[in-house]
């Protein structure tokens, strides 16, 4: 066996030498050679740094590979997207059970299919005539979707492989999947990574767009191992309640576009329908003011929804602790503001239930809507109404301030255009300045002061 090699490694330039010098031959540094540990017959099998294939490095700027979208044939979807299906691409959807994944990329795959491209719709959870039946109700029956039922991964890849790459293929659920290659009952961590893993690959190297859809667990997030997130390109969620109508397209992770914009749909008796201007669905549109109640103009990616945040406050007699109950906002942020509102503006909450709603289903994820929360809980508390025609927006900080938000200009536009007078928001929101000649914008800059103008009688 050949002697090891001895290596001398300067610390102060990294340059290595097989004779030790006192002086470095590189750097001109002295006593900084020092002996490396000799490699052995272990790391002289398990050295990486020579024997590969040299890999090619390329240029930002290459012009031949421009992303080319496919649009789905339903607005609202390739919004959400950010402007369509990316050939080679995955997706994985989530949802809770029924809010109508299935139902939306049925009408996708039909589209996509009535378009001319190769639509491959693969069910795990439904055989072909319940899946007929749906397609019957949404009339879409005479779309040439090549459909199938079944949870073998490996038939699945078999049959692709022997015809045209789909342009679209759905895959629904992940969860039903099963590879024969893994041990463990389809659903386990190891066989929804190893079946996403390879109808991934599959989609990869042949150019089809694959969307995975996923089951959703308890607190919201997609059952199973948290790496499908990373090993999609994609994430959207469908949400919305089940028992409204409206449901929600968002993108929650996107290799290729932003992740702001939302699709709007409502559930019909014929399918999904888009809203293509859904500022004013979450209103609820009623004329008289009550307590508790206030209006928040969202910006969802480019566009602006209206919506209507609800609170009520119930003083407790006994000293039981009370209950804070939210839907469609995040608890956390609700404990902080109560906080907030107690320390700054001297308002005592702790003897009381909270409830805060946002109206219609809908879930806020935008931070401006702090001051119309807040609004509508210290309405709430004094029983007040809020102003008629009022809109209310900004970021409460833990000092109480109220902290300018983007878009100022087009929450103003959007709350005129809907017949609202008045906005009260900080200053110097991104273009509150411009605000149009019918809304007033009123400017609340401390917390406290929001408090005055409620509960006094201005
Ligand atoms: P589905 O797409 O099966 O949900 P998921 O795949 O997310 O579990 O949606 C089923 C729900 O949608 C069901 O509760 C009935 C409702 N629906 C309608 O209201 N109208 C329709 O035209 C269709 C097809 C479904
Ligand atoms: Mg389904």
């Amino acid at each position: 066996m050949a002697k090891p090699k001895r290596r001398f490694v300067c610390s102060s330039c990294g340059s290595v030498t097989n004779r030790w010098q006192g002086q470095c031959a590189d750097c001109g540094e002295w006593n900084t050679l020092g002996e490396e540990a000799p490699q052995t017959v272990f790391s002289a099998k398990h050295d990486l740094s020579s024997g590969g294939r040299a890999i090619l490095f390329e240029p930002l700027d290459k012009a031949d590979d421009k992303l080319v979208r496919r649009s789905t044939g339903i607005a609202e979807f390739d919004r959400a997207l950010g402007g369509g299906l990316v050939p080679g691409s995955a997706i994985l959807m989530g949802g809770d059970p029924g809010i109508g994944k299935s139902t939306l990329l049925l009408q996708a795959s039909a589209k996509v299919a009535q378009a001319g491209g190769l639509a491959v719709y693969i069910s795990g959870e439904e055989a072909p005539g319940q899946i007929r039946l749906r397609a019957e109700r949404l009339g879409l029956q005479s779309a040439p979707i090549r459909l199938a039922s079944s949870t073998s991964v490996r038939d699945i890849l078999t049959t692709l492989g022997g015809m045209e790459a789909p342009a679209l293929l759905v895959i629904d659920s992940i969860q039903c999947m099963h590879s024969d290659q893994i041990e463990g009952a389809p659903g386990t961590v190891s066989q929804v990574r190893g079946c996403a893993f390879e109808l991934i690959r599959y989609a990869k190297e042949n150019g089809a767009v694959l969307v995975l859809v996923g089951h959703v667990t308890k607190d919201g997030s997609i059952a199973g191992p948290r790496v499908l997130e990373h090993m999609v390109d994609v994430v959207m969620a469908f949400e919305g309640e089940r028992s409204h109508q409206y449901r929600i397209l968002r993108n929650l992770k996107n290799r290729f576009g932003p992740v702001d914009e939302i699709g709007v749909f409502a559930m019909a008796g014929k399918g999904l329908e888009e809203v293509s201007n859904p500022s004013m669905l979450f209103l609820s549109g009623r004329e008289n003011p009550v307590p508790g109640s206030a209006v928040f103009p969202a910006i969802e990616g480019t566009r602006p929804v209206l919506v209507e945040i609800q609170a009520l406050i119930v003083r407790l007699q006994s000293g039981a602790t009370p209950r804070r109950a939210v839907v469609g906002w995040d608890n956390g942020r609700l404990a902080m503001l109560l906080a907030v509102l107690e320390a700054r503006c001297g308002l005592n909450f702790s003897a009381c239930e909270v409830y805060l709603n946002v109206a219609g289903g809908y879930r806020l994820a935008d931070p401006a809507a702090d001051l119309a929360v807040a609004a509508a809980l210290v309405s709430a508390l004094a029983d007040k109404p809020l102003p008629a025609r009022s809109v209310w927006f900004g970021e409460v900080s833990l000092a109480g301030e109220i902290r300018p938000v983007a878009h100022g200009g087009l929450r103003l536009r959007e709350g005129a255009k809907l017949g609202f007078e008045q906005a009260y928001g900080p200053e110097d929101s991104g273009g509150a300045g411009e605000a149009p000649a019918e809304m007033r914008h009123r400017v609340i800059n401390l917390l406290p002061n929001l408090v005055d103008r409620i509960v006094g009688d201005e």
